[in-house]
């Protein structure tokens, strides 16, 4: 980041924008999430219903977030505050702030297993073990008392270590290297995956969509995955935002951060199905799926040692690209409207954090109640709010100047303030109801 009018910081250029924004969507929701939700929700029907929602909700709240935060060129409170000075809107901003620390806290035990494993891997402790003995192992890893706090409390120093000293150059310069990076070696796992005996039972699964698999709930968890995945409906993108300068253009931001995001989920999960059912495992086993498929695929690939300490290594980069941008949410609130030291800010809000990730590494309720809480409700409510305040709240002119702020006629415009307005706040607001329970159709 260098510095913008006013002193505040934002990101170089263009690229570092994407590898920003981007680094925040792609993470532990691509790999580790969205595999798990789709094995339990039947597969390609779950498909669909994402792809759906990425194009129909997510992109226009992406943009939307963008738009807030570069408007008001402050964090997710500061900027409803603002724009929409003495009403209630600001509340919104604090419901973001609340699911910050609600997903931090789980998603920070997550990538600990990740940390875990990658000393496993170079440990080579999976060689040679059955499917039934890598379960052994994550169930063991899962249930012991105090490594799994270990890890992630190392985790969370280690992401309040990069947010300390500024997102900046750090984050910049390793996202461009080492997410492409992360790209070619799923694709190498899909090959071997690929190659498995009765891999293609995993392809159908993905890719085939069974419609009596789909109940209200399947809908739900299809719109809640679409917004955790892309890190919206909760302050990131506005926060985010409010570092892109003026020249950069936010529609393109915010489609090719989600088409990359939409990508690398996919590829995930073929990498991951095919291999579910070559080794006999069952999609639908919730949380541990990725971590006990995995090994086994390395186990299985020439160089897989390598391989897999590797891969481990690039998924705890990966998840932490996203938990910095969830703590700079809470760190750039506490600094600009609490006037926090940032580095006394970033240390606070990892600190609650940590207390609250304790709580969900030792106790598998409170654990997905957060995760599903926050998904399945914080954020579609959030991105609701969003687009409802730019869509109807904010003013035509103001979207406009945004939007061609980098001096072209915006084509995203012309799209862009029906679908905030009209398709993309209906949609949320049935699906979200419907899922509750509130509306029945
Ligand atoms: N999008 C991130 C991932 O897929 C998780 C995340 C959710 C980050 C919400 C920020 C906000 O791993």
């Amino acid at each position: 980041m260098s510095e913008q009018e006013g002193g505040r910081d934002s990101f170089s250029n263009k690229f570092g924008v994407i590898a920003a924004a981007a680094g925040s969507a792609i993470g532990l929701g691509n790999i580790w999430r969205f595999p798990y939700v789709a094995g339990e929700n039947g597969g390609g029907a779950f498909l669909m219903l994402y792809l759906l929602f990425i194009l129909a909700i997510g992109v226009p709240v992406m943009l939307s977030e963008l738009l807030i935060g570069r408007k008001a060129q402050l964090n997710i409170f500061g900027a409803f505050r603002k724009l929409a000075p003495g009403s209630y809107w600001p509340l919104v901003g604090i419901m973001g702030v609340g699911a910050a620390f609600m997903i931090l806290s789980f998603y920070s035990v997550v990538a600990g297993w990740t940390v875990e494993y990658t000393f496993y891997a170079i440990a080579n402790q999976f060689a040679g073990e059955s499917p039934e003995g890598i379960k052994a192992i994550f169930d063991e890893l899962t249930a012991a008392s105090w490594r799994p706090v270990v890890f992630m409390l190392l985790f969370m120093a280690l992401s309040a270590f990069i947010v300390r000293s500024g997102v900046k150059k750090g984050i910049e310069r390793y996202t461009k290297v080492l997410m492409p990076l992360l790209l070619v070696i799923l694709v190498g796992l899909i090959f071997r995956s690929l190659s498995l005996d009765g891999a293609m039972a995993g392809v159908d699964f993905l890719f085939r969509p069974d419609f009596s698999k789909v109940d209200t709930n399947t809908i739900l968890e299809a719109l809640g995955q679409a917004f955790f995945s892309l890190s919206l409906g909760m302050g990131v993108m506005a926060t985010y935002g409010s570092y892109i300068k003026k020249k950069e253009s936010l529609g393109k931001t915010a489609i090719s951060v989600s088409l990359t995001d939409t990508l690398i989920a996919v590829l995930a999960g073929l990498a991951i199905f095919p291999a579910v059912f070559s080794f006999g495992l069952e999609p639908g086993q919730g949380p541990g799926l990725v971590f006990i498929t995995l090994p086994g695929i390395f186990n299985q690939m020439a160089g897989g040692y390598y391989f897999a300490i590797f891969f481990f290594v690039l998924l705890v980069i990966a998840a932490l690209t996203s938990s910095i941008s969830l703590l700079e949410v809470v760190v750039a609130y506490f600094v600009e409207e609490l006037k926090m030291k940032r580095s006394t800010a970033t240390w606070l809000a990892a600190g609650i954090m940590s207390a609250l990730g304790v709580v969900c590494a030792l106790n598998g309720a409170v654990f997905s109640f957060f995760d599903r809480t926050s998904s399945n409700i914080l954020l579609p409510l959030g991105g609701l709010l969003i687009v409802l305040f730019v869509g109807w709240f904010l003013g035509k002119q103001v979207v406009r100047d945004e939007l061609e702020a980098d001096g072209r006629v915006a084509f995203y415009f012309r799209w862009f303030v029906p679908v905030i307005r009209v398709l993309a706040p209906i949609a949320i607001a049935l699906v979200f109801l419907n899922g509750l329970g509130l509306l029945r159709f």
